[in-house]
C-alpha cells in the first residue's frame, strides 16, 4: 500500500498482510488482513499504532520514510498491545530514538513484559480524557478497556474529528490498493467484519457496549481503524453493525451446521435444507469438515437459528461439529434457538455432548431431536417434518 494522506497531515503508512494464513494463529484468512497505522505531521509527529507485525517491518518503515525519517516521530500511540500492531516497537524504539511511547498503564507493564521496554522517559502513561497537543493538532484518549484486550484505548483527534479506533470497528481483508468504504465492496467487507467481530471481539460484547456509549458523545467525521477500510463516507454505518453484533441481533436465518462420515446425516441435512428453503426461510449450509470454523462463527453469530446435524463418533459427538459448538460456547454466542439430528449408529446419544455445550448458553431447543440408526426411514423424515416445521414457525414469528 503506498502511503496516502487520508486528510490534511495525517498519512496511512499500514500493510497488507496477504501471506499470513491463520490470525492469532486460530482464524483462517485466505483474503489476507491489513494492519493500519497512520502518522500525523504537526509541529510534532505522531504515530497512530505502534506499527506492524514484525514481519512487515521493511514496507511500513519504507511508508513511514516516504512521509518523515522515522527518528523526527515524537509520539507513538499504542491503543492496545497485541503484536500485530507492536511488533514493530522495538525498533521504533532503536529508529525513532526521542519517541515516547504514549499507553495506558497495564499497557506500561505489556511494553516491559512483550519488548522489555521500562525506561520512564520514553514512556508516556495516559488515562480517560488525557490530550496530548500536536501543534496545530490535539489527540485525546479514551479508555475502552475490553474491546477486546483490557488495556484498549482509542485516540481521538479533535481538529479534524477523526477517531483511530483501534481493533474496535475493524474487519478481516487486504485492502488491496483500497483506503476508504466508499471505494469498496461492501458487500465483501462487512461479511470480514462480522467474521472478525465473531472471532477476535465476540467475547467482548458488554466492552463493545459501553465503548460505543463512551464514543457515542463524540463528533465523529472519519473511523481509521487498525484492521481494515477507513469510514469517510457513512462512519454511522461501522458503529451501527458493532451495536447490532454486540447486541446478539439476529436475522432471520438459519444456519445448518453439520458433518458427516458416510453420507447419512448428509442425507437427512439436504432434506431438512431444502425443506426450510421451500418454506421461504433462508439457509446457511456449512459442512463443518470443510468449512473454517471461523466462517461458521460469523455464520452463526447472526443467525436465529442453528440446527447440528452429527453422528455419533467414538460414544461422542462427531468431533468437526463439537468444535465448532464449542466456539459458540467459548464466545458465549447468545439469543439462538437450536435443533439437533444425525445418525446414531450403534450406540447413539452422541449429540448429548453437543447439548452440554449449549445448554448453559440458554439456547431455547427446538424439538424433536431427531436421530436414526443410518438408513433413513419414513418415521425419522415424519420426525425431520416436525422439527422443520416447528423451525419455519420460529423464523415466521418474527418476520
Ligand atoms: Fe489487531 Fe487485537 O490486535
Amino acid at each position: 500500500m503506498p502511503t496516502y494522506e487520508i486528510s490534511p497531515n495525517i498519512f496511512y503508512v499500514g500493510v497488507d498482510d496477504r501471506k499470513t494464513q491463520f490470525f492469532e494463529g486460530i482464524w483462517y484468512i485466505p483474503d489476507g488482513i491489513s494492519y493500519n497505522a497512520y502518522l500525523i505531521k504537526d509541529q510534532k509527529t505522531a504515530l497512530i499504532e505502534g506499527g506492524t507485525r514484525i514481519d512487515f517491518a521493511r514496507s511500513f518503515f519504507n511508508n513511514i520514510s516516504s512521509v518523515t525519517d522515522p527518528s523526527n516521530i515524537d509520539y507513538v500511540i499504542i491503543n492496545h498491545m497485541e503484536p500485530d500492531h507492536t511488533g514493530t516497537v522495538p525498533l521504533l524504539y532503536k529508529f525513532a530514538p526521542d519517541a515516547k511511547f504514549v499507553t495506558t498503564n497495564l499497557g506500561k507493564t505489556m511494553l516491559a513484559n512483550f519488548y522489555g521496554i521500562t525506561e520512564a522517559d520514553r514512556i508516556i502513561v495516559v488515562k480517560e480524557n488525557d490530550e496530548i497537543n500536536l501543534g496545530k493538532m490535539k489527540l485525546r484518549f479514551h479508555m475502552i478497556p475490553g474491546v477486546h484486550w483490557p488495556e484498549t484505548m482509542v485516540t481521538y483527534e479533535e481538529t479534524q474529528k477523526i477517531l483511530f479506533s483501534g481493533d474496535a470497528f475493524g474487519s478481516y481483508g487486504a485492502l488491496n490498493g483500497l483506503l476508504f468504504d466508499d471505494e469498496a465492496n461492501l458487500d465483501f467487507y462487512l461479511a470480514e467484519t462480522r467474521r472478525y467481530f465473531a472471532n477476535i471481539v465476540g467475547l467482548f460484547t458488554r466492552p463493545v457496549q459501553n465503548a460505543l456509549k463512551k464514543l457515542g458523545n463524540l463528533e465523529i467525521k472519519m473511523i481509521a481503524p487498525s484492521h481494515g477500510l477507513i469510514w469517510r463516507n457513512n462512519p454511522r454505518k461501522i458503529i451501527e453493525i458493532y451495536d447490532k453484533l454486540s447486541r446478539y441481533e439476529n436475522e432471520n436465518k438459519a444456519l445448518l451446521l453439520y458433518g458427516t462420515m458416510y453420507g447419512f446425516t448428509e442425507e437427512l441435512a439436504n432434506y431438512i435444507a431444502r425443506k426450510l428453503i421451500s418454506n421461504g426461510v433462508k439457509v446457511i449450509v456449512r459442512n463443518a469438515t470443510f468449512v473454517h470454523p471461523s466462517y461458521v462463527l460469523g455464520d452463526g453469530w447472526d443467525s436465529k437459528v442453528i440446527v447440528f446435524g452429527l453422528p455419533t463418533y467414538d460414544g461422542g459427538a462427531f468431533p468437526p461439529v463439537y468444535y465448532n459448538a464449542y466456539l459458540f460456547a467459548k464466545k458465549q454466542l447468545k439469543n439462538k434457538y437450536f435443533g439437533i439430528f444425525g445418525s446414531s449408529g450403534w450406540s447413539g446419544k452422541g449429540y448429548l455432548k453437543i447439548l452440554n455445550l449449549i445448554k448453559p448458553l440458554g439456547w431455547n431447543q427446538i424439538d424433536p431431536i431427531v436421530e436414526f440408526r443410518g438408513q433413513i426411514t419414513k418415521e425419522d423424515l415424519v420426525k425431520a417434518d416436525t422439527l422443520v416445521e416447528n423451525i419455519v414457525k420460529i423464523i415466521k414469528e418474527s418476520s
